[in-house]
């Protein structure tokens, strides 16, 4: 186990270079169960929780092949195997299985998903997919069943906006026979990034990124290369951590529309952002104005983001507010925040943030979201070395993360506990 130490006080300054997007990754290695031939994805980050779905797709029967950025999934030999346990259980997104095993096989078994474990995440809303699909769907010994003689197309309104939900009936309805639509769909751009990926391999999926998916099942689908989006959320954190220090820092290699609901508070709040093509510059200021903040589904301020912006907001002037809308206590780096001298307090789905200076201290990362507001704390802190522990946590989601803040000038550095 290793923890961070960070000697924060040093404006960070330079250029990062963005990778892959996580939670488009980790969707797009099941989705390529779905197809007979090679899948080869460029742009991956390297990340823990995409190895751990490399060996989710070894374990099947996947041969994986890796150079320089890129993956080769060549699927062909893929069989249908139960997954109780392994793997599966170490990752939330394991639950993409359900929905591409089922796409390919008629059929899966898969170990209850673990992963972030900031609130009960439930997963009710892709079973009453999966169930219209025509698929019967039980839960026995902590692992889910499904089963369905010939997956039909069916119309699926969602009650709840799921961005887990949306792709995982997309990828289970991409062979159904028939046509699927998916109403109140979640709009996030790694659904976008999943639906282009299906449709290079085959499928026929119309209406990604809006309200109404419409899916024509295929009979076939074969394999392809797709490079996948940057990650706006690993882009968004270093564009919080510039805030943060008052620093001047390029973030490269990004699509700034996808980050335009951050940007706007950033302004808001007195932060210089200006957008140069595929570039944010982000210039920080000696202070900042206390802004309200509601962490909604996209196009909204993502909820991701939600904690890295806490710690921005303890460098304001004055009592900033930050709810969220998506769920409902997503605030466990709160007391870690508070044991760095922070003034905030948790009302129903709301942070109430009143601005002032933080001091060093021992912290826990208790989710990876969480850890990242933490490093953000720590960057600002003047005196003093803050220690932040299961940095295990942070490896999900920033790949190169030590190496990244260093070459802009911070002094961090890994530290085994
Ligand atoms: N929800 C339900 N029922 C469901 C599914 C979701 O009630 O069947 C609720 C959730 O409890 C939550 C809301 O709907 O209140 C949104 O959940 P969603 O399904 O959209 O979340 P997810 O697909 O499980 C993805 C990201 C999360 C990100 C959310 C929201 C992946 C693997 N994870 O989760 O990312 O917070 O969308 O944008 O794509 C992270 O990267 O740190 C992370 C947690």
């Amino acid at each position: 186990m290793e923890k961070l130490m960070i000697h924060g006080g040093r404006p960070l300054r330079g250029t990062v270079q963005i990778s892959g997007a996580k939670n488009s990754a980790i969707a797009l290695l099941p989705a390529a169960i779905l197809a007979e031939s090679e899948v080869a994805l460029d742009n991956l980050p390297h990340l823990s929780d995409v190895a751990v779905y490399t060996e989710i797709l070894e374990e099947l029967g996947a041969k994986v092949t890796w150079t320089n950025g890129q993956i080769k999934i060549d699927p062909s030999q893929i069989r249908s195997i139960p997954m109780p346990n392994g793997p599966v259980k170490k990752l939330r997104a394991s639950y993409y299985m359900m929905g591409a095993m089922l796409g390919r096989f008629g059929e899966a078994t898969i170990g209850l998903p673990g992963g972030c474990n900031f609130e009960p995440r439930p997963i009710d809303q892709h079973i009453k997919g999966f169930e219209a699909l025509g698929a019967t769907v039980t839960n026995e010994h902590g692992s889910i069943h499904l089963k369905a003689k010939e997956l039909r197309g069916a119309k699926i309104y969602l009650d709840v906006c799921s961005v887990g939900a949306t792709i995982n009936i997309m990828l289970a309805a991409a062979r159904a026979k028939g046509s699927t639509i998916i109403e109140n769909a979640a709009k996030e751009p790694e659904i976008i990034d999943v639906a282009t990926l299906l449709n290079s391999m085959g499928a026929s999926i119309k209406g990604a990124g809006t309200e109404t998916i419409r899916i024509e099942g295929v009979k076939e689908m074969s394999g392809c290369r797709h490079s996948i989006i940057p990650d706006r959320i690993q882009a968004g954190t270093y564009m919080i951590a510039a805030a943060a220090t008052r620093g001047d820092m390029i973030i490269d290699g990004v699509i700034p529309k996808h980050l335009e609901a951050l940007t706007a508070k950033l302004i808001e709040m007195g932060v210089t952002v200006e957008e140069i093509d595929e570039s944010i510059r982000v210039l920080g200021a000696p202070r900042y104005e206390h802004i309200d903040v509601k962490a909604l589904i996209y196009p909204g301020f993502p909820t991701d983001m939600q904690s890295p912006m806490t710690s921005l907001l303890t460098q304001a002037e004055g009592v900033s507010v930050l709810s969220d809308f998506v769920y409902s206590n997503r605030f466990k780096h709160v007391p870690e925040l508070v044991r760095m001298g922070a003034k905030i307090r948790v009302e129903g789905r709301s942070a109430i943030i009143e601005g002032g200076e933080l001091n060093a201290a021992k912290v826990k990362a208790t989710d990876l979201r969480a850890g990242a507001a933490l490093v953000i704390a720590g960057l600002t802190v003047k005196e003093g070395i803050t220690e932040v522990s299961g940095v295990e946590l942070i490896d999900r989601g920033y790949d190169n993360l030590v190496t990244n803040l260093r070459s802009l000038g911070a002094d961090v550095w890994r530290q085994a506990e």
